[in-house]
């Protein structure tokens, strides 16, 4: 798995922003208030980031990829894919989400995966058939082309997810909490596999998750929020690290100074407490 991580792009400074949010207030409107989610957030993810944002719950993680997705306006501040301001959803931002039952249990794995090429006109049966068979091999389900979601486990159902999703070939894939629905082991496993496909495909990944431990695992750079109204806490570069580093020093290390980022004023915990990492912590 070194190998993935070792063959991430070259000094991001060197290029060009792919996605680009400037100092972005997000805002719920409420007939008794005004919620503000975020304050002035800022990040670059660039060509082949896996980019996280970490945080405690409620500091505007989802809010802020649903506005790169293009379903919430900011406030106050911009957002810019590849150049062009974002102001609604489109086929080059695609996001996959925690629950897996959001495929249609009437069509097959195969139709699943076709349905929004077909549906946004990307491309025509055949082609679209094509695509989605060469996506569903890449991530193991090419068996699995005629079954009904209801017969796939919880693991295959996020696969199935993730190829329809990267079938699109967006120019940036979101995710938020993908697995947090999955039990510990297979949530483990589709990390693996994720960055496994990731080493195939190149694709730019958005991730959200509040555990710091899937946050060193998945991503290359980590961005840090803290809550009400989310603000950016730090900005980390996870790399080198993968799954051969749990437990490693220095894994430890960056997963405690993480979080010590993330206690509040009050020095309460603010994150999940990931059964690992109180392992890290009691053995220190
Ligand atoms: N539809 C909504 N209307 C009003 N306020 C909302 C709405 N959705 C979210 N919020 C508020 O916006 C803030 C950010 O919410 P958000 O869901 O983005 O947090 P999060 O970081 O994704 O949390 P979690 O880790 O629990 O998923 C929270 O204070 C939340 O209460
Ligand atoms: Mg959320």
């Amino acid at each position: 798995m070194n190998a993935v991580l070792q063959g991430h792009t070259a000094s991001a400074s060197a290029l060009a922003a792919l996605l680009h949010v400037d100092k972005v207030s997000l805002e719920y409107k409420t007939p008794q208030r005004v919620v503000r989610a975020t304050h002035e957030v800022s990040f670059d993810v660039y060509p082949g980031d896996r980019f996280v944002l970490l945080g405690p719950s409620g500091c505007g993680k989802s809010t802020l990829l649903k506005s790169v997705a293009g379903f919430i306006e900011p406030s106050d501040g911009e957002i810019r894919l590849d150049g062009q301001r974002v102001s609604e959803p489109g086929p080059d931002r695609i996001v996959v989400f925690q629950e897996f039952d959001q495929l249609p249990p009437w069509k097959t794995v195969k139709q699943n995966v076709m349905f929004p090429l077909l549906a946004s006109r990307t491309l025509k049966r055949r082609e679209a058939e094509e695509r989605a068979l060469h996506y569903l091999e890449k991530v193991g389900l090419a068996a699995f082309a005629d079954a009904y979601p209801h017969t796939l486990s919880g693991g295959m159902k996020a696969r199935v997810a993730i190829a329809r999703a990267l079938a699109m070939q967006p120019k940036i894939l979101l995710m938020d909490e993908p697995f947090a629905a999955l039990d510990a082991l297979t949530r483990r496993k589709m990390q693996e596999e994720l960055l496994q496909l990731w080493d195939e495909v190149r694709f730019t990944l958005l991730f959200v998750t509040h555990s710091i431990e899937e946050a060193l695992v998945v991503g290359n750079r980590i961005l840090l929020l803290s809550p009400h109204p989310g603000r950016v806490r730090a900005e980390i570069n996870a790399h080198p690290f993968d799954l051969n580093s749990l437990g490693g020093v220095d894994f430890q290390h960056t997963a405690q100074r993480i979080h010590r980022l993330l206690f509040d004023e009050d020095g309460e915990l603010q994150v999940e407490p990931d059964l690992r990492f109180q392992d890290i912590r009691i053995s220190n």
